[in-house]
């Protein structure tokens, strides 16, 4: 049934790359990603980026941009949840079930997996991008590119400024 069902992370990718293409500044194209993941990729239901706040020590993550329900957890430090796991180590963290995870700081009670993914700008951890889906193992290796490529072009965006 090859082509009558394309990736949706293929298309995904596309339409992301548009949005690169079209958005004029790097909260444009934070604004425009949460959406189009959110219309297109029906598994990711809140989908955010924190930032690492300018000077702050300890170091905090800071809420950005989001789409999906409103969270408790605005500010978060590096010693905290998946969010400061990932930004603390640098690297993607992929959890099938959040309810298994001592780590796991709950948004909602729906969320059942997760997925954050750092933003590097030259070369250092600048924010994530954090997306929770209320199915299990919602993210797989495709996902996780997807995620990792919207991740690449924040950062390649915000090291324009
Ligand atoms: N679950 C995250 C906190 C952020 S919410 O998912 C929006 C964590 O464990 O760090």
């Amino acid at each position: 049934m090859a082509g009558l069902n394309p990736s949706k992370t293929g298309e995904a990718r596309k339409a992301v790359d548009r949005l690169n293409s079209e958005a004029h500044t790097a909260k444009e194209l934070m604004e425009g990603m949460t959406a189009l993941l959110n219309k297109l990729m029906l598994k990711y239901n809140w989908i955010g980026f924190y930032m690492l706040e300018p000077g702050a020590v300890p170091p905090m993550l800071a809420l950005g941009h989001y789409t999906g329900a409103v969270t408790p957890h605005t500010r978060i430090s590096l010693n905290q949840g998946i969010c400061g796991a990932a930004a603390s180590s640098g690297k993607t963290i992929v959890v099938d079930d959040v309810g298994k995870d001592p780590r796991y700081l709950a948004c909602s009670l729906e969320t059942k997996s997760e997925i954050v993914v750092p933003i590097f700008v030259r070369g250092k951890v600048a924010g994530e991008l954090d997306i929770d889906s209320h199915f299990l193992a919602a993210f797989t290796s495709e996902d996780r590119e997807l995620v990792e490529y919207c991740a690449q072009l924040v950062g390649k965006r915000l090291e324009k400024k």
